[in-house]
């Protein structure tokens, strides 16, 4: 195949600006040139010297735009699409009201693809190329899912939702079934292509006892699955935990009991941890989806990402939409910004950009994959107009540096700024095609 290489302004992280100073973590390039063959990066560096020694078959020209690695949603709900931006409830009551009657409907596989299909586009069309995703308790919406992924060629991870009490009876599924669905599921769809699967569920308080040693036994049967659910987002939340785990330590340890917890373990938000619990996801190399836009809109709280850092504990970013209001990772770092300023800390834009793209790779374990521009990871990146409209350009045209550019992109920038999206080096959204007539 071709070698085809793109003439952009190119950032990408090479690690954590919090472990290697926030000068080492990154490469940067002006005048830069991304060279890919068969879907996989070649090489990235200066035009001037890549051009004469590579010679591409192909270059495209973004000069004056940036390019990016792919960004990575960490936690995120693709059957609350059609609910996203629903009005004035807290977590459980959001989840009777809104949640639960939306994900009935997901029993019908073609109901299930309709919204599948709407989702990965919108996650496109804002520059999301990877995503760890609930589906509901339904296989129909985990294999309406995976084949909608599929189709595009994403790297996507997704596993049926266990929840087997604590739901409407047409939402619940049982010890057995959780099992046996899970295990046809895994054979079907883990590291299927670029698919992997993710025992999932829902939170504590919707498994019994009993299910979660069934999700402990899928874990261990299966090595490289991952586990996915969430954890201490809620006051009201944790209270009732209490009463339903009376012989568990803490909220973690109803996961812990069962051998749930480790690298490939994810928990979302983790906002009202204990000490206890912090030091367990440390000692286990368990992970967090932070999603900062989720924890404002349904008023959960405020997560302390220096808590984390110091705790050596990685962290991604999600959007959690339908209890993120929003598909953008842009908004998001936005938003994770202004909940460590009510945090006392500032958080650096370079670091949320890292979170949003080699971060979240390495929260998913992906990071030998996709996350930044090293030679032989897939091409997935996202050329960014970084002046999509006269405002923005009028903003940006008073930025110093590189660094004010990129903070002025995550505070006032979204979808208007993903001008395409590239998937193992095929273009999978381009923004004037996609405008509405
Ligand atoms: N906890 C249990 N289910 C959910 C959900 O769907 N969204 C969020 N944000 N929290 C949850
Ligand atoms: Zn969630």
């Amino acid at each position: 195949m071709s070698k085809q290489a793109y003439h952009a302004s190119i950032l990408h992280f090479l690690d954590d600006p919090d472990k290697v100073g926030q000068c080492q973590s990154y490469e940067y390039f002006e005048d830069g040139l991304l060279v890919i063959e068969d879907g996989k990066i070649v090489t990235v560096g200066e035009a001037s010297k890549l051009v004469t020694q590579i010679q591409p078959d192909q270059i495209f020209d973004y000069r004056g735009q940036l390019l990016l690695p792919g960004l990575i949603d960490t936690h995120t709900h693709y059957p609350q699409t059609e609910m996203i931006a629903s009005y004035g409830e807290q977590l459980l009551t959001w989840l009777e009201t809104y949640t639960f009657p939306t994900e009935a409907k997901f029993g019908d596989e073609d109901y299930a693809s309709t919204i599948a299909e709407l989702f990965l586009d919108e996650l496109l069309k804002n520059g999301t190329t990877t995503a760890l995703a609930f589906p509901t308790v339904h296989v129909q919406s985990v294999d309406a899912f995976f084949e909608a992924a599929e189709r595009r060629n994403l790297r996507m991870i997704s596993g049926k939702v266990l929840m087997d009490r604590n739901a409407p009876e047409n939402l619940r599924d049982t010890v057995e079934t959780a099992y046996s669905d899970s295990k046809e599921l895994i054979e079907r769809w883990h590291n299927h292509g670029r698919l992997q699967y993710a025992v999932t569920p829902r939170f504590a308080p919707t498994s019994s006892e009993a299910q979660l040693e069934a999700a402990g036994v899928l874990l261990k049967e299966t090595p490289g699955i991952y586990f996915h659910t969430h954890l201490a987002e809620n006051l009201r939340e944790i209270a009732w935990v209490k009463d339903l785990f009376p012989n568990s330590k803490n909220y973690l340890d109803c996961y812990d009991q069962f051998g749930l917890l480790g690298k490939q373990s994810i928990f979302a938000h983790c906002i009202h941890l204990e000490d206890s619990e912090w030091a367990r996801l440390r000692e286990t190399g368990s992970k967090i989806a932070h999603c900062p836009t989720s924890n404002l809109f349904l008023g959960s709280g405020l997560f302390q990402i220096n808590r984390a850092v110091s705790e050596n504990i990685d962290i991604g970013l999600g959007t959690d939409v339908g209890a993120g209001n929003t598909f953008s990772l842009l908004k998001v770092m936005a938003d994770a910004y202004k909940v460590q300023q009510l945090n006392q800390n500032l958080f650096s834009s370079f670091k949320a950009l890292y979170l949003a793209t080699l971060g979240g790779a390495r929260c998913l374990n992906l990071d030998k994959s996709i996350g930044n521009f090293l030679p032989g990871k897939e091409a997935d990146f996202i050329v960014i107009d970084k002046e999509p409209d006269d405002f923005l350009a009028f903003r940006m045209q008073r930025c110093g540096s590189l660094l004010e550019e990129i903070f002025t992109l995550i505070m006032l920038g979204d979808d208007r700024c993903i001008r395409a999206t590239y998937i193992c080096g095929e273009v999978a959204h381009l923004r004037n095609e996609h405008q509405r007539a």
